[in-house]
């Protein structure tokens, strides 16, 4: 892009102010703006616009809706289920698909989220956890399950450069597939691109929602075609306890022609921070937490249970005939007002006291109206969910390491191994995707 390309562009846009320092800036700096210019969608941007000239109308309530069914299959159905999946992933139907570009500032560590030690016996990277239950189908199934990684551009080198480091934990490396997910600028109340530096817009990701427009530019949707993908697991880097696509959850999704398939859980307790997965005007959506009031977050059945008892921890399944029409198609945004570090007219950078401008986010859960079948299906939190949000207290490390040894302990008493009390344990899931596989090589060992 020249410059006068991009003074064309950014006038017809109504954002010449993005070369305001252009002539005090050196040829390296003039290079890299316009390079930023080039990336710049100004298709969202207009929506953002739009968006912000609403944001003085209150937001829409949640508005009346009733929690979605929830599917508890067993016996002959779920053996079904497993059958199904099972068979999916013989034939290697199904691809893993891990959100990880986010910038983990509750949990304040440098470097990728998934680089983060979560091992209670061998520090072991969350990454590694998330590997090696691939590997782990991989010799169980006799496949190669396909490994699709987003990062995001202030992560993207550093998790390469682990999985390098770390010899892809065992995995083939033409199995494991990087996409970066886009970047947006932020805007200030009067629609303006902000500067954060006389030569670089600022410039913040697009969030998990973001994932679908990725997966199409990256060339990860053709990949998944070219593999005759037909199902995909997604998950959050957070969560090392996750089944990565246990065959009831694939089988339950294929089976029943599902487009989206949501894992949901008994919520700790009414106010616990989860999205609730509910049925609106017919469609199915996710209210987030912080839409519920108090009355609807506590209101409780007769016989005493919440009556939003489960809540969605992002597990999910989606077809790939879903995936890849969603991806042609526009998501809603959701705007943030936030501190935004900007020049001043002299070109001097301003750390402002209060929210100064607007960040824009798609959010996956999105996609769930259009969906023709969404299911949700219960799963146990004990054996699957403890995420590393927070750096104390409650989703903390901590809890997460406490949580992955009672599993792991429930695993070997089934396999009849007894740990005297207080012995760390820690279980190579290439070796042991759950208690069953455990039991019948933990004889082997036992
Ligand atoms: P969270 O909302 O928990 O955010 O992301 P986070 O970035 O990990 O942590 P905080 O909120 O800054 O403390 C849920 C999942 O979505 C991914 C994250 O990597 C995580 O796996 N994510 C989030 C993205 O991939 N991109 C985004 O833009 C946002």
């Amino acid at each position: 892009m020249t410059r006068t390309e991009a003074q064309t562009l950014l006038k017809a846009n109504g954002q010449e102010h993005v070369l305001a320092f252009w002539d005090t800036l050196d040829a390296a700096a003039q290079e890299r703006l316009l390079a930023q210019i080039a990336t710049l969608d100004f298709a969202a941007i207009g929506r953002m616009q739009a968006m912000l000239k609403e944001a003085g109308t209150p937001a829409a309530a949640a508005g009346a809706f009733e929690p979605a069914p929830v599917e508890e299959p067993e016996g002959d159905a779920l053996a079904a289920y497993v059958a199904k999946g099972e068979e999916l992933l013989r034939g290697g139907k199904v691809a893993v698909l891990l959100v990880a570009g986010g910038q983990g500032s509750r949990l304040g560590y440098e470097g990728p989220k998934g680089a983060y030690p979560i091992g209670p016996v061998t520090d072991r990277p969350l990454f590694w956890f998330h590997a090696r239950k691939i590997l782990g189908l991989d010799l169980t199934y006799g496949t190669h399950v396909p490994f699709y990684i987003m990062t995001s551009e202030t992560n993207d080198a550093a998790t390469r450069a682990h999985f390098e480091e770390n010899d892809y934990f065992g995995l083939p490396r033409e199995d494991v597939f990087f996409f970066v997910q886009g970047m947006w600028p932020a805007l200030d109340p009067e629609g303006k691109i902000i500067l954060d530096r006389p030569d670089h817009i600022f410039m913040s990701p697009d969030g998990h929602g973001g994932t679908l427009a990725a997966l199409e530019r990256s060339g990860a949707l053709a990949d998944m075609a070219r593999r005759g993908i037909e199902q995909v697991f997604y998950f959050q880097v957070d969560n090392p306890m996750v089944a990565i696509a246990d065959p009831s959850f694939v089988g339950l999704h294929a089976a029943k022609g599902a487009d989206m398939t949501l894992k949901v859980c008994k919520k700790r307790e009414a106010h616990e921070s989860l999205g609730v997965v509910v049925v609106r005007d017919g469609h199915c959506a996710m209210v987030e937490y912080s839409e519920l009031s108090d009355e609807q977050m506590e209101r409780t059945m007769p016989d005493g249970s919440l009556w939003l008892a489960y809540g969605s921890p992002a597990i999910h399944m989606f077809s790939y005939a879903f995936l890849k029409a969603e991806a042609e198609r526009n998501m809603p945004l959701h705007l943030a007002h936030k501190k935004i570090a900007h020049v001043d007219a002299a070109g001097n950078v301003v750390k402002p006291e209060k929210p100064n401008g607007y960040k824009f986010e798609k959010f996956i859960f999105d996609v769930m109206p259009n969906a023709k079948t969404l299911l949700t299906l219960a799963f146990d939190r004990t054996q699957e969910f403890s995420p590393v949000k927070n750096a104390e207290g409650n989703d903390s490390p901590a809890t997460t390491k406490r949580d992955l040894q009672a599993k792991w302990r429930g695993w070997l008493t089934q396999a009849g191994i007894a740990l005297p009390e207080g012995v760390p344990v820690e279980i190579d899931p290439a070796y042991a995707l759950d208690a069953a596989q455990l039991k019948a090589k933990g004889l082997l060992i036992g």
